[in-house]
C-alpha cells in the first residue's frame, strides 16, 4: 500500500497510510516556509528526532489536542508526562517500537538535544516502517560511517538527510551519507528555512542515487 509523504517545510514531515496519520518533527508554528497549520494536520502519532525547538516545534500543542502517541527519546516523553501529556512511547538509539502499520526505530545521530535549557536526551535518528515502506529520517546530524550499516540494517526506501550545513551535514557530507546508506530515493532537508542554512539543493548529488526535492507544502504519494 502506498504511503503519501507531505513535507512540513525544515524537518517535517506528514505520513499517511490507511488510518495513520504520523507526524515527524511537526515544527509549524514559527516556521516561515510552512505552509500548513498545527490545525491542518491533525495527527495520529507524533515521532521526534530530538528536542530542539525546530523539531519539537507544536508537538505540545498537538499532543494535547489530538491525545496522539508521541514516541521519542525517554527524556522527552518524561517531560511530557511532566505537562499532563501520558500518550508517550519512549525509546532510544538501537531501540525498535512495533507500531500498527509497522514499527519505529531509533539511530544514533552526532548533534545536541535541549528544550528550553533542558536536557532532552540523546538526540536520534528514526527509521519509520509504515505498510513495507521504510524511512530513514536522520535527525539533526554530522555525517559518521555507521550510516552504512544504518543502509545495509533497514534496507530504507527513502533517506530524508540534512543540507543545511553549520548545525547538521552539508551538502557535501550528505551526498556522502546518501552515498553509505544506499537509499532507494534520497531527500534534503533542514535547509533554507533561514539565512545561516541556506543551501542550493542541487549541491547534494549522490552517485547513483535519485534526489527527490521536496518544496514546503509538496505531497508525494510513494510505494
Ligand atoms: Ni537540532
Ligand atoms: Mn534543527
Amino acid at each position: 500500500m502506498p504511503i503519501k509523504i507531505t513535507y512540513l517545510g525544515h524537518s517535517g514531515f506528514l505520513l499517511e497510510t490507511g488510518p495513520h496519520r504520523l507526524a515527524v518533527d511537526p515544527f509549524l508554528t514559527g516556521n516561515p516556509l510552512a505552509k500548513h497549520t498545527p490545525e491542518d494536520i491533525a495527527p495520529t502519532g507524533i515521532a521526534l528526532t530530538h528536542g530542539h525547538a525546530d523539531h519539537f516545534g507544536d508537538t505540545i500543542a498537538l499532543a494535547k489536542a489530538h491525545n496522539c502517541t508521541v514516541f521519542a527519546a525517554f527524556e522527552i516523553t518524561e517531560y511530557l508526562q511532566t505537562l499532563g501529556i501520558d500518550n508517550v512511547s519512549p525509546g532510544n538509539p538501537g531501540g525498535s517500537i512495533k507500531t500498527e502499520p509497522g514499527y519505529i526505530a531509533f539511530t544514533q545521530a552526532f548533534h545536541s538535544s535541549s528544550f528550553d535549557g533542558r536536557y532532552m536526551g540523546m538526540p536520534c535518528g528514526l527509521i519509520i516502517n509504515m505498510n513495507g515502506v521504510t524511512i530513514y529520517h536522520a535527525g539533526d546530524t554530522g555525517l559518521f560511517s555507521d550510516m552504512k550499516l544504518i543502509g545495509e540494517i533497514y534496507k530504507p526506501d527513502i533517506a530524508m538527510l540534512p543540507i543545511g550545513d553549520r548545525f547538521t551535514m552539508g551538502p557535501a557530507l550528505a551526498t556522502r551519507a546518501a552515498e553509505m546508506i544506499q537509499p532507494k530515493v534520497a531527500v534534503p532537508i533542514h535547509y533554507n528555512t533561514w539565512p545561516p542554512i541556506e543551501q542550493n539543493p542541487a549541491d547534494f548529488k549522490p552517485k547513483g542515487i535519485k534526489v527527490k526535492v521536496l518544496n514546503p507544502g509538496d505531497e508525494w504519494n510513494y510505494g
